[in-house]
């Protein structure tokens, strides 16, 4: 285990581990604000309803940042992975060319392929929140033989660029970016990345699939609205609100 020391943020990398928000939330509690459990080596990574994340140990990120906000009652919880989403997409866009799209809630999709997933989850104490962990995998140089098992289309930095990268470097560019603008989001909320949030939602005014409880129906796409959430039509014209729920497609 390293420990580097940063001006914002401190990232404990570990050779190998089960699942790091596994490990940062069972070790939360002495835990400082901001520390990044990182590894490229997860045996047993979750995705959001404990679906499996892969991991082939080619040099990915999968990270998991320890949040304890001051002011937990008026905390954005609810758009943290949204705003997570965000910054990835700005820095995929900047410093590798690449055009991203977010499928809500918080996938980054390129060229239809998920490169990159989010997944936040609250720590209670004495019915509290204690802490967030969020946790983010993403898909830098894994080759196209593990990204076809995956059971959805998925791509990585290398099968798009042709190129390898060092998965630290990356992590540390998009914590850097991450925390620049976090004061703005914590005080300021989805406000402050609506237009950059609702520009990379490619599906709006699309039909949708949401999968919900086990059951999939079909929808009209129609906006994101000011708290982040989804609002859709069904085929009667029937306006809802999505609060959880997966976009299939
Ligand atoms: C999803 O798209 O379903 C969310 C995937 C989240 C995967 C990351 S990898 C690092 C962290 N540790 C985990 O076990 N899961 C998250």
């Amino acid at each position: 285990m390293v420990n580097l020391n940063m001006s914002k943020y401190s990232i404990v990398t570990m050779e190998e581990v089960q699942s790091t928000n596994d490990y940062a939330l069972e070790n939360i509690s002495y835990l400082d604000d901001a520390t990044v459990i990182f590894t490229t080596n997860q045996t047993s990574g979750r995705g959001r309803y404990n679906r499996k994340w892969v991991c082939d140990n080619s040099d990915n990120i999968y990270m998991s940042l320890i949040l304890k906000p001051k002011d937990i009652k008026n905390y954005p919880y609810a758009n943290l992975t949204q705003y997570l989403s965000v910054v990835l997409c700005k820095l995929l866009e900047k410093e590798f060319n690449l055009e991203p799209s977010i499928k809500w809630p918080n996938d980054i999709l390129v060229d239809g392929g998920k490169i990159s997933g989010i997944l936040a989850e609250s720590y209670m104490k004495n019915n509290q929140i204690e802490g967030i962990v969020l946790g983010l995998g993403l898909n830098v140089n894994m080759k196209a033989e593990t990204l076809s098992k995956i059971d959805q289309k998925a791509v990585s930095l290398f099968a798009l660029t042709g190129k390898t990268y060092n998965a630290e470097t990356i992590l540390t560019m998009l914590l850097d970016s991450f925390f620049e603008n976090y004061n703005n989001f914590e005080t300021q909320g989805f406000k402050y990345i609506k237009d950059d949030y609702i520009k990379r939602c490619t599906f709006l005014g699309k039909t949708i699939l949401i999968s919900e409880n086990n059951t999939k129906k079909q929808y009209i796409a129609q906006a994101i609205d000011e708290e982040g959430l989804l609002t859709v039509k069904d085929d009667k014209n029937n306006e809802y609100k999505i609060i959880t729920g997966d976009v299939l497609c």
